[in-house]
């Protein structure tokens, strides 16, 4: 049962898709502190969800702001990352009661999880004008289903988007991007995509092309697209200021730019230095901003990112001026004290993603002006869903691959989203494996993060276990910042079969990890989820923070830690353990439910078959278009003479027509 409360004058947000009836009694299991809510927790409650969050699965034990952020620094302290996704799934204690709370509003959400008192959950809108809804149901599972069903179907991307994706800040010109397409197949490496970050756009400007370094995209691209590797370009929320750009002077021109209080349009700095931002919230400038991607979808281009949506500012001319004011006001000074000095590092510290300059400017919703800070949450995602409108109307019937930084939920029914700007730390890494699930949970499907790590400088270890885990993430892409050591897989020569075999592993496996996405989209049920999601009633598996269920039939316990040549595993239940090195190289093992200690090396996945289940496998393939799914192994944990059927998935991959019955095939 869902029931929806509305309080004030609720911003529409267009993240639920059903329209309830508003309910007028009071609202079940929480009760009215001052300024929001708050929940008694048993001492062994579970809280998931909040989706892309720091710290663990359990979201217990610290405080968090949904207020959508450029955080280039991914820690535990921190308390906001680039996602607003305000749904909760309280199981209080075991056997107590288990709800959802989704708190639909579109500015900062403040949550105190067992922070200040460890037994007591608190959180509040900023503003007293917002929809609340509570979710109840059978179990965890059940919930995270209803809640999925309210919010819609999930965003599905072309099949080719589940192959490989190469990109790197840093690939400037033609040949750098042929050289990796080269280097790929020459190496017998699987790939898919690689993606163009802003160096392919003339001055960092959107929809542009620098012709200099990149004299004749259509011919690359279909080049790479006759090897079936797709480029997947970049576009940046911030338009640079520059009157010879048709662009920048047509956002001008229509008045489609966000406005300060004065009607000026706001103006900040990003990657092509000053730059406007279209507003979102506008159904015409969404459609006006969305137009604008034929300029690649006219030279083959059939995949994007949508990046910087937050939308991250550099610094506004205003915060930066009084800075350089301050700056020389102590240029002479021959002794400058400790106080000056911090006050300088303090303003410079401020100058990026500012709260004065976010509370600077304005949308125009239906005729009214709303400062920008009090919808915050809503403008990266109607960036995605401006692109994704415009695909319906540039590549009707076809599917894009679109994903973006920033998000909200309902912004899942447009785009995927990937996780940031991460770093190459082990920390990251089970960042990534604890991400998953509560992104998804929030209908984030096609999510991943970057592979080897976005900062920092990786090693081929941690690339390695990273990829082991990436392997099962619907979005694998392998990403790193300019300036960082390259971390492309050809270039870790001596580890090189490694990280084939596992690439390998991830094309064979994907009958069954294309099959499980499109159950999880067309049936509004998960791909990742918590272990406790399938064994509420053990207490052991609610604690488990590094084993994700995958699919109908599959349990992952990635390796997270550095040096490491093993590690604990806990089976709720026995389980088939296959210990891989490749799709055709593994020791198979029935395990016995309970706690176990299970060795490890740096070149073995471990994958659990749960009883009852059959995961078909294809022959590795260099390419997502070449994987044979005619010919498949049947990997199952079957007792003697039991039967089992597995509802494999096949389309083409391209077009929208998924709820065509033909699409789903017995195999057993
Ligand atoms: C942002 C993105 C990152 C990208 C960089 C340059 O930091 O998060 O992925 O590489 O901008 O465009």
């Amino acid at each position: 049962m869902i029931q929806r409360f509305s309080f004030g004058r609720p911003f529409p947000t267009g993240s639920v898709v059903e329209t309830l009836p508003i309910a007028t009694g009071d609202v079940p299991f929480l009760t009215p502190d001052e300024s929001g809510w708050k929940l008694t927790l048993a001492e062994d409650a579970v809280v998931y969800g909040l989706g892309e969050m720091p710290r663990g699965i359990n979201k217990r034990s610290w405080h968090y702001i949904t207020n959508n952020t450029d955080e280039s620094h991914h820690g535990e302290d921190k308390l906001s990352y680039y996602g607003a996704h305000n749904f909760l799934l309280i199981r209080n204690g075991l056997g107590g009661d288990c709800f959802g709370v989704f708190i639909d509003f579109p500015g900062k959400v403040y949550y105190d999880i067992g922070y200040s008192e460890h037994d007591v959950l608190r959180f509040h809108t900023e503003e007293p004008n917002y929809e609340l809804y509570i979710l109840t149901g059978k179990n965890e599972a059940a919930i995270a289903k209803a809640f999925r069903k309210l919010i819609g179907r999930s965003y599905i991307p072309p099949k080719w988007a589940f192959g490989l994706a190469q990109s790197r800040f840093g690939y400037k010109t033609e040949a750098d991007v042929r050289e990796i397409a080269r280097q790929y197949r020459k190496n017998q490496l699987p790939l898919d995509m690689i993606c163009m970050d802003i160096d392919y756009m003339q001055d960092y400007a959107d929809f542009t092309v620098n012709k200099d370094r990149f004299p004749d995209l259509k011919k690359l691209s279909d080049d790479l697209k006759a090897q079936n590797i797709r480029l997947v370009p970049i576009i940046d929320a911030g338009i640079r200021i520059n009157p010879n750009d048709k662009a920048c002077q047509e956002g001008l021109e229509k008045g489609y730019f966000c406005k300060k209080a004065d009607g000026k349009p706001f103006v900040a700095a990003v990657w092509p230095g000053k730059a406007y931002f279209a507003d979102f919230l506008r159904p015409e400038v969404r459609e006006w901003f969305g137009s604008w991607y034929h300029t690649l979808t006219d030279l083959g281009i059939e995949g994007f990112w949508n990046d910087m949506n937050e939308p991250a500012l550099f610094y506004s001319p205003e915060r930066l001026r009084e800075l350089l004011d301050y700056a020389a006001s102590l240029r002479n000074k021959d002794n400058i004290e400790h106080h000056e000095f911090f006050g300088f590092v303090g303003k410079v510290m401020k100058l990026m993603n500012s709260p004065e300059d976010y509370a600077s400017f304005y949308h125009e919703v239906n005729g009214e002006k709303i400062r920008h800070d009090r919808v915050h949450n809503l403008y990266g995602g109607n960036m995605t869903r401006a692109a994704s409108e415009a695909f319906d109307r540039l590549r009707p019937g076809k599917r894009t691959l679109l994903y973006s930084r920033s998000s909200f939920i309902g912004s899942h029914r447009y785009g995927g989203i990937w996780l940031g700007d991460n770093h190459s730390s082990w920390a990251q890494l089970l960042a990534n494996i604890q991400l998953m699930p509560n992104v998804q949970m929030c209908g984030f499907l096609y999510a991943g993060a970057d592979l080897c790590g976005f900062d920092g400088d990786t090693t081929s270890d941690l690339a390695l276990r990273w990829l082991e885990f990436g392997l099962f993430t619907p979005l694998m892409r392998n990403h790193s910042s300019s300036g960082t050591r390259d971390q492309e897989y050809f270039r870790f020569t001596k580890e090189l079969p490694a990280f084939r075999k596992m690439l390998e592993l991830r094309y064979a496996l994907l009958p069954y990890l294309y099959s499980e996405f499109m159950k999880a989209a067309l049936e509004s049920t998960p791909y990742f989820r918590p272990l406790a999601f399938d064994y509420p009633d053990d207490s052991d598996a609610r604690t488990v923070e590094d084993q994700l269920l995958l699919g109908e039939g599959l349990m992952v316990a990635p390796v997270y830690t550095q040096n490491a040549v093993g590690r604990h595993v806990y089976l709720p239940e026995s389980m088939k353990l296959l210990r891989l090195r490749s799709v055709e190289d593994y020791d198979e093992e029935i395990l016995p439910a309970g706690h176990h200690y299970l060795p490890c090396a740096l070149n073995e996945v471990l994958l659990f078959i749960r009883p009852g289940c059959i995961v078909p496998v294809a022959a590795p393939a260099e390419c997502t278009a070449q994987l044979d799914e005619e010919h498949l192994t049947l990997w199952s944990n079957l007792s003697a003479g039991q039967k089992a059927v597995y509802r494999m998935y096949t389309d083409d991959g391209e077009t929208k027509t998924y709820e065509k019955a033909e699409n789903w095939r017995m195999v057993e």
